[in-house]
């Protein structure tokens, strides 16, 4: 099978080279999406009278046929017997198969430079809308755990420095984690509404073409709102790519925190929380353990992510504009963030709806270590004590307390229902902040931001 160059070239490729230049099997999951965009070349060369109709025709068959092909897995098998570098040439080239003829015509005004920087644009799009949808099927879960423990009731001691801060409601604590994920939602958002703004298609190599290509039927096809402005620039960026897996580093990063707190709030020592039989493991040697590895593989992941992202924003460091085939290596890394991504998060969200909590023992514990001394210090300056001298008086009383063996003279319930600030522990401010989150998410739900997926 000939590769989709040649005619300058007097003798074949070097089989060991050809294997390290294959971007193939990362490139599988890109298939469809390579379909999408050949369909809306097939539209611009017809719109540009390039190629008939009835060509056009047997080119739409043909891409439909390989449709089918990868579902079954036809194709993904047919695609590793070929020496093609890439998914792109794989797909030409079973075009060509399956349409003699009209097959030769589908590269016309079209470099794989611009074939990849749409089709990965266009797997940005739909990672970022799932990533969106994760998110919020995250928040949305915990705002539902929130009001149930908002109803019970339920406190525990807030911590900063991991040492005993101020008793909080667990629905705050909750309430706190739905907004990151409503936060994580917003920036994948971000980026569905950006990846469809400018269509690379139609670019070519680097100046555009010389052939009449209809571009605004395809950026229309492919739900963009108009042709990229620069050819240049369009196949020379992956900006879309790293801001998309920008956002699973973050989100992962955000699932990473919330773990830390819910692996400490499994061990016995705690004992806040529980992670079901199903979603937790035991050890090979120790017949007591039950250990919460999901929460400890996501913790990992955070790290394991940045890394990758890293590695993907390095390789366009001091990389002149334009196609160059380090692309290759920023589109694998940014590539296997998204997917580790996408999975670390939605295994975080199962693991989350595997947790129950011990109500009565976190809401025991919730005034341990003094946590309303700052509340008592606040009464006092509620009434004309100056801020120092109740620090200073509080401190004392916490010294007796301590020696003594005894608690403070206010309960932990109380310092939370005396909370009077906008966005408060107090059970009036988290129910609120409840509902206001519970509107975004559905407000979100009716209206996604623009653009094919
Ligand atoms: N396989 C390459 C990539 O994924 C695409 C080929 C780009 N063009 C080239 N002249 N090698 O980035």
């Amino acid at each position: 099978m000939s590769l989709q160059w040649g005619g300058r070239f007097s003798a074949p490729p070097d089989a060991e080279l050809l294997a390290f230049g294959s971007s193939l099997e990362e490139d599988l999951v890109l298939a469809p999406f390579d379909l999408t965009c050949s369909r809306a070349h097939v539209a611009a060369l017809r719109g540009g009278e390039i190629i008939s109709q009835a060509d056009a025709d047997a080119l739409n068959d043909a891409l439909s046929v390989v449709a089918g092909e990868i579902v079954s897995g036809e194709f993904a098998r047919f695609a590793r017997g070929t020496p093609f570098e890439d998914i792109h040439g794989a797909i030409d080239a079973r075009i060509r198969e399956i349409a003699p003829g009209s097959g030769d015509l589908l590269h016309a005004g079209r470099s794989r430079n611009d074939q990849v920087a749409t089709t990965l644009l266009l797997y940005v799009r739909h990672c970022a809308r799932d990533g969106a949808a994760i998110s919020r099927a995250i928040a949305g879960d915990i705002v539902a755990k929130a009001r149930a423990e908002l109803a019970a009731g339920t406190l525990v001691a807030g911590i900063t420095h991991w040492q005993p801060a101020q008793p909080i409601l667990l629905a705050f604590w909750l309430e706190a984690v739905g907004e990151m994920f409503a936060r994580a939602a917003r920036r994948f958002d971000v980026v569905v509404t950006d990846s469809s703004v400018a269509c690379p298609l139609g670019s070519g190599a680097i100046a555009g073409s010389s052939l009449p290509l209809d571009r605004a039927a395809a950026a229309r096809a492919l739900g963009f709102k108009a042709p990229s402005c620069n050819a240049m620039d369009a196949i020379g960026t992956r900006d879309l790519a790293l801001d998309v897996a920008h956002a699973y580093v973050r989100a992962v990063v955000d699932a990473s925190r919330v773990s830390e707190e819910l692996v400490l709030w499994c061990t016995p020592a705690f004992g806040y929380a529980r992670l079901s039989d199903e979603a937790s493991t035991g050890s090979s040697l120790m017949p007591q353990k039950r250990n919460p590895d999901p929460f400890e593989l996501v913790r990992s992941q955070g790290a394991a992510l940045n890394g990758a992202y890293a590695g993907a924003l390095g390789t366009l460091c001091g990389l002149a504009l334009s196609y160059h085939r380090d692309l290759q290596t920023t589109k694998a890394l940014c590539m296997s963030v998204i997917v580790k991504g996408n999975a670390t998060m939605r295994a975080f969200g199962r693991a989350l709806s595997n947790v129950t909590f011990d109500r009565e023992r976190m809401t025991e514990r919730a005034g341990d270590g003094f946590t309303v001394a700052t509340d008592l210090a606040d009464a006092l300056i509620a009434v004309g004590t100056t801020a120092r001298d109740a620090h200073a008086q509080v401190g004392e009383q916490v010294a007796a307390a301590e020696r003594e063996g005894r608690d403070l003279p206010l309960g932990a319930r109380a310092a939370v229902d005396e909370k009077k600030t906008a966005g408060s522990t107090s059970p009036g401010e988290v129910a609120r902040a409840l509902d206001a989150l519970e509107a975004e998410l559905e407000a979100a739900a009716r209206t996604m931001p623009d653009g094919a997926s």
